[in-house]
C-alpha cells in the first residue's frame, strides 16, 4: 500500500507519518512548504506521479477564528481543495479519507451526533469542512469521511493541549467550561485510522474518545494527575468575544467506527492518561 498525505506536518500528519513509518508503510507526506493543495494543477501532478492506494487528505485551515476573517482562504483550502483531491482519488482509482469536525453540527442537541445526525453549521469553519464533505462524497466511490473533534496531544495546536505538555506552565490560565464536546487523542485516532484505510468499509465515520467533557474538566483532569500549581479559571465562551461562534454541545457517537471494527474506543480520561504518560516518558 502507497499513501499520499496532504496536511502531514499538522498535529494529526505528524501522528499519522510516525505511525506509518513504524508499521512499515510508504507514504508521500507533503505540507504547504512542499505541495500547496490550493493548487490544482501542482497536486494533479504529484498525485498522479506517486499513484498511490490511498489519500489522506488532512490539510485545513483549522482555526476556525481565521476561517471566519479569512473565508476565501477557508473556502479554497476546506472545500476546493478537497474537491481537487476528490477528483483525482476517482481518476487514479485511490481510496480518498478526508477529516471533517463536530463543527459541522449547530451544538443544538441535547445527546451526542451520530452520523447520520443532520449536519447544520454555525461557523465558516464548519461551512467550509462540510462543503469539503460533499465533494468528496459525490465525487468519490471508495470514501471515508471522518469526523473528529477537539484533537490533543503531541504536535496539537490547541492552547489547552499544548498546555498540558508545556513543562513551565503559567501561574494561571482561563478556560472555558461552558462549551461540551468529545476529545479525540491524537494517537488512537491515528490507529483507528489505520484500521479504516485497511478496510472496504466506506462512509462516514465519528472517530472520538468516549464521553463529553468541557476543555474546563480536561483541564481539571490534568491539574490532579500532573500536580502542577496553575491556578485554573472557568470563563464563559462569551466573555472571549471571538470572531466565530462554536457549537455549545457537540459530542460525537462513534457508531459507526465501533460497530464495524468491533471495538470500543478509549475515554477521553484514559486517552488522557495516556498522553500524560507519553509527556512523562518524553521528559
Ligand atoms: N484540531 C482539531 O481539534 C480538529 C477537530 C476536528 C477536525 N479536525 C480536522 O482534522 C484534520 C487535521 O487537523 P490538525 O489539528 O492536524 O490540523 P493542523 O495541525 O492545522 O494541520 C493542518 C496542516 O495543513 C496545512 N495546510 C494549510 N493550508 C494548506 C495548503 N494550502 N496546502 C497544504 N497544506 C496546508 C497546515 O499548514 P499551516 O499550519 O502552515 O497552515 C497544517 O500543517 C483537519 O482536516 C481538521 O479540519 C481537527
Amino acid at each position: 500500500m502507497k499513501i499520499f498525505i496532504s496536511g502531514a506536518e499538522g498535529a494529526l500528519g505528524q501522528e499519522m507519518t510516525r505511525l506509518l513509518r513504524s508499521v512499515k508503510v510508504k507514504f508521500l507526506a507533503t505540507d504547504i512548504k512542499q505541495l500547496d493543495i490550493t493548487d490544482f494543477k501542482e497536486t494533479s501532478k504529484v498525485v498522479l506521479d506517486y499513484q498511490p492506494d490511498v489519500i489522506l487528505h488532512f490539510a485545513a485551515v483549522s482555526n476556525v477564528d481565521t476561517c471566519e476573517v479569512e473565508q476565501d482562504l477557508a473556502l479554497r483550502v476546506n472545500a476546493l481543495s478537497s474537491m481537487g483531491l476528490a477528483i483525482i482519488a476517482k481518476k487514479i482509482g485511490a481510496k480518498m479519507l478526508y477529516t471533517s469536525t463536530n463543527f459541522v453540527f449547530d451544538g443544538n442537541s441535547e445527546e451526542p451526533y451520530s452520523e447520520y445526525s443532520k449536519p447544520n453549521p454555525i461557523s465558516v469553519y464548519g461551512k467550509t469542512k462540510l462543503l469539503g464533505e460533499r465533494y468528496v462524497r459525490d465525487i468519490c466511490e471508495r470514501y471515508y469521511i471522518v469526523r473528529i473533534s477537539w484533537l490533543f496531544g503531541r504536535n496539537s495546536k490547541t492552547y489547552i493541549s499544548k498546555f498540558v505538555a508545556t513543562e513551565k506552565k503559567p501561574g494561571s490560565i482561563d478556560v472555558i467550561c461552558d462549551q461540551f464536546a468529545s476529545l479525540t487523542y491524537v494517537e488512537h485516532l491515528a490507529e483507528a485510522l489505520l484500521r479504516v484505510i485497511n478496510s472496504d468499509n466506506y462512509g462516514i465515520f465519528h472517530i472520538v474518545n468516549r464521553g463529553v467533557a468541557s476543555w474546563l474538566d480536561f483541564v481539571l483532569r490534568a491539574k490532579k494527575i500532573m500536580r502542577f500549581k496553575t491556578n485554573v479559571r472557568a470563563i464563559k465562551m462569551e466573555e472571549l468575544n471571538l470572531p466565530a461562534k462554536r457549537p455549545r454541545f457537540s459530542p460525537l457517537a462513534s457508531n459507526n467506527y465501533e460497530f464495524l471494527f468491533s471495538c470500543e474506543m478509549k475515554s477521553w480520561e484514559e486517552a488522557l492518561n495516556d498522553f500524560i504518560k507519553s509527556i512523562i516518558q518524553k521528559s
